[in-house]
């Protein structure tokens, strides 16, 4: 029998991976309870969904017909929603396909990325697959960007820097000082901006100044279409162009397209539920303010870092997880008092507070 494993490439074999989360089927089942009974805040989702105005355009696709290649119809529309050139814009299959062409575009096996922790898993996950490597410059205490550590790290083999702002799971914003500091370095810079709907911050107005500068966005948490994957990004024409040649030409489907374009038709109707979903995070925040023995760190997204004292994450995520509420638990030392909330509707947040108070209060 061949060993095909030997045919493979040696940096893929052991490669570790990227574990996304799993249906809401599975959860019910390790939890022993029914698929209805699952409150599902462990992904940052948009538990609204879409809005029929934007599931009813899903209703005449052409199934039958590849999708466009060139995303004329969805470049037209991202170009008047972000208020750039058209050739300034392409959609991806999610933020996650275009992290992806990034790492393709721009590193050569062994280059360097810069990586920030703790951040996204998704930018070393795809430097890893690409051979890239990646070099990690730890957020501070306050979970701020180690600007001065990042130049330190910078060689002639580093190409790309990636930051999440706001970011993920921490919650906090890239200010503009720290963008341009990145940014005179000549590397590229990825202001992943895939919260930026809960927020309404953005540095995309650095576009006109850095040819070196890509924003990245989601549908899939403000617009509710996580399972369509659609995200997109904003950079030079250069760097568009390029992207457009190497990504696969039907990488939006019709679905994805007749929905994304949807949702920017209809985008206060949208963007009311995103904004429920930051009224529900306030509404959490003011409820862990009063009870002792749990922290947050300020969040600009729709989600939340708590840290709970005296206690590990992991018996208040099982305490959670028996109720049938999942949250977000992290590997990594420094978060290991943490978990990340995502904010729900305000039936699922009477949930969680309900719940936290029980479990903060002894009952497991
Ligand atoms: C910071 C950040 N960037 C990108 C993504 C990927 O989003 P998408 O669903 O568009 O691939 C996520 C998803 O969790 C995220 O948190």
């Amino acid at each position: 029998m061949t060993d095909i494993t030997k045919l493979m490439r040696p940096h893929l074999v052991k490669v570790t991976t990227y574990h996304g989360v799993d249906p809401t089927e599975e959860l019910a089942r390790l939890a022993g309870i029914k698929p209805e009974d699952v409150t599902r805040l462990n992904a940052n989702e948009n538990p609204y969904g879409s809005p029929t105005s934007v599931t009813d355009a899903l209703k005449d696709i052409a199934v039958h017909l590849y999708p466009d290649p060139e995303q004329r119809k969805l470049r037209a529309k991202l170009a008047e929603y972000t208020g750039q050139p058209v050739e300034r814009v392409m959609a991806g299959a999610g933020g996650d396909e275009i992290i992806d062409l990034l790492l393709r575009l721009f590193t050569e096996p062994g280059q360097k990325l810069i990586d920030c922790e703790p951040t996204f898993g998704m930018y070393a996950f795809c430097a890893r697959i690409a051979d890239a490597s990646v070099v990690m410059v730890p957020r501070k205490d306050d979970w701020s960007i180690d600007i001065e550590g990042v130049l330190d790290a910078i060689d002639d083999d580093t190409r790309l820097i990636f930051l999440a702002s706001p970011n993920n799971p921490t919650g906090n914003l890239l200010t503009e000082q720290e963008a341009r500091a990145l940014l005179d370095t000549g590397l590229i810079l990825t202001i992943d901006e895939t919260y930026y709907e809960f927020c309404g911050k953005t540095l995309c107005h650095l576009l006109d100044e850095y040819e070196n500068l890509v924003i990245l966005r989601s549908f899939s948490k403000w617009a509710g279409i996580a399972g369509l994957r659609v995200g997109y990004c904003i950079g030079s024409e250069t760097m568009i162009r390029h992207l457009m040649d190497i990504k696969q030409p039907y990488n939006i489907n019709a679905a994805a397209e007749a929905a994304a374009i949807a949702a920017l038709d209809n985008r206060d109707e949208v963007l009311e539920r995103a904004h429920i979903l930051v009224e529900q995070r306030k509404r959490l925040e003011a409820t862990l303010n009063e009870l002792d023995g749990v922290y947050f760190y300020p969040s600009e997204g729709n989600f939340l870092l708590c840290r709970f004292v005296g206690r590990s994450a992991r018996e208040v995520y099982e305490g959670l997880g028996k109720r049938g509420i999942f949250v977000r638990l992290f590997e990594q030392d420094r978060l290991e008092e943490s978990l990340r909330i995502s904010a729900g509707t305000p039936e699922q947040t009477d949930r969680m507070i309900e719940a936290i108070t029980e479990i903060l209060s002894g009952s497991h």
